[in-house]
């Protein structure tokens, strides 16, 4: 018989029908409740077992972490916290777990723990919540873009560039494991590897999706993305997902306006579907800040943050506008923004972007127009800047605990400027030959940017690394899975 999810039993209305469920056990108490879970919700099913009438044999093998069948009545519950319960008439003890082993006790463990075991980590309430929403903002991604025309792309994983030119590149070698090809002198034979072209793995689809935004009008890409940069903060992976948007004959003002409008559909969309999972990790939250001092606690719930930026306007600022306020931030207690941004040109460090942030303005921020040293060479030069403050068409969305989610800009639509811009920071225009056609060929102006997909999921669940919110984080000490 076909059994039935929980999140439709803990809803449903016909009840005293005979029903048929299938999940894992979390805890077994007095050998009668069983609180079942099989994914569908974070919330379990309680389950009555007639224990005087089921074999000890049995009654033993219903341990946290085994997998069971159930057949009983749903009944409503006369015990505390439950609408509605079963009433078991069979059970089937699909798969045993041994108590003595099973390494997710019904007990609250460690995140350091649980990131070494993140194959079970998924059992436990927080990491079903949390890969749920993941999942439901993929969704929500997708269906953005696909309701308003734009078309998905799949760029390559496997590329000759590097789109950022910022060098950070996994090398892809491309050698057979065995029948390596070797010189005469035994050493390996690069050269002689299946692409007679040194390649890696790709740091973003951006250029590629250019070039289709250049024919499809409106285009997406959401890919996992490599950077082998020294990653080992609580924000950088080293495998990461991105959304990249590109679109044909948007300015800089269209981009931050998509972007905006996006960030707030996907998180709404996501807070509407998973109210049960957020509020879990919400209380998850509020223990966790009753032991730090009151001046380090947040202002604001999870479910008030979120709701905070759904109803206000991101603000949009300029980078000369940010140091401005950074300089004239109470230069006495903030030494250190001042003698960072001393001079304009330099890169925001993230204590610059919490400030601004978390301090300054009080909500998520658009900053653009930054100098075009600090930036990729793709991006759009302002007309009328200064010799030698020249800036870009750039964007950066910041938020509050996570600093940069989103990274973009308009792109240099012009073939001469680019190319001088490339000469200048002394990236090969033979190799980038395909990216320059774009420019060659009824060139237009077009707009684009990057989402990091777990830092936004970070914010939505509140978490605060972000190895905890990618199922299988590529760190040094993790990569059997
Ligand atoms: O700012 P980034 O480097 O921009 C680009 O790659 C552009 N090509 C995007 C575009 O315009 N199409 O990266 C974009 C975003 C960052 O804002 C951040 O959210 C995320 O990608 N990101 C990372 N997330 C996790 N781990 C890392 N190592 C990340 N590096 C960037
Ligand atoms: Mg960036």
């Amino acid at each position: 018989k076909k059994h039935t999810k929980v999140n439709e039993l803990l809803t449903a209305t016909p009840i005293l029908t005979e029903v048929t469920v299938k999940g894992w056990v979390r805890t077994f108490r007095n050998n009668q409740f069983i609180a079942l879970n099989d994914g569908s919700t974070i919330n379990n099913i309680q389950c009555v077992v007639d224990f005087e009438n089921t074999p000890e044999e049995t009654l033993k093998r219903i341990t946290t972490g085994s997998a069971v069948s159930l057949i009983g009545t749903l009944t409503e519950s006369k015990g505390a916290g439950q609408r509605v319960e079963i009433q078991v008439s069979k059970i089937e003890i699909l798969g045993d777990s041994d108590a003595e082993k099973y390494p997710m006790q019904p007990k609250k463990h460690s995140l350091e723990f649980l990131r070494e075991n993140a194959h079970l980590r998924v059992r436990t309430n927080a990491f079903g919540a949390i890969m749920r929403v993941r999942s439901t903002l993929s969704f929500a991604v997708h269906q953005y873009f696909q309701e308003r025309g734009f078309y998905y792309v799949n760029t390559p994983i496997i590329t000759g560039s590097d789109a950022e030119g910022a060098g950070e590149m996994f090398k892809v070698t491309a050698l057979p494991f065995d029948n390596t090809p070797r010189t005469e002198e035994g050493n390996v034979n690069y050269k002689e590897d299946f692409f007679g072209k040194e390649t890696n793995l790709t740091v973003s689809g951006q250029l590629e999706a250019e070039t289709y935004a250049m024919a499809l009008g409106q285009v997406y890409t959401f890919g996992p993305t490599f950077r082998a940069e020294n990653s080992n903060t609580s924000r950088h992976l080293a495998e990461f997902w991105m959304i990249e948007p590109e679109v044909a004959f948007n300015e800089l003002a269209d981009n931050m306006d998509l972007a905006e409008d996006f960030i707030k559909y996907v998180i709404k969309y996501t807070v509407e579907k998973h109210e049960d999972d957020l509020k879990f990790l919400e209380q998850r939250l509020l223990d966790e800040e009753k032991n730090k001092p009151q001046a380090e606690r947040s202002e604001m719930s999870l479910l008030e943050k979120l709701n905070f930026v759904l109803e206000n306007n991101f603000k949009r600022v300029t980078y000369t506008e940010a140091i401005d306020i950074l300089r004239n931030s109470k230069p006495n207690k903030n030494k250190k923004f001042q003698y960072l941004i001393e001079e304009w040109g330099a890169d925001l460090q993230s204590e610059h972007e919490r400030f601004l942030v978390e301090k300054h303005f009080k909500c998520p921020v658009i900053l653009y127009d930054y100098p075009a040293k600090i930036k990729a060479f793709y991006m759009r030069l302002n007309d009328n800047t200064e010799p030698g403050k020249e800036t870009v068409r750039a964007m950066d969305i910041l938020f509050p605990g996570i600093g940069e989610i989103v990274g973009g800009s308009q792109r240099e639509e012009r073939h001469d400027v680019l190319v001088e811009k490339m000469k200048a920071l002394g990236i090969d225009e033979e190799e980038l030959w395909w990216y320059l056609d774009t420019r060659r060929f009824g060139t237009a102006v077009h707009s684009g940017f990057g989402l990091g997909f777990e830092r936004l999921v970070l914010f939505v669940t509140g978490m605060t690394n972000i190895r905890d919110v990618i199922p299988f984080p590529r760190t040094p000490q993790n990569a059997e899975f």
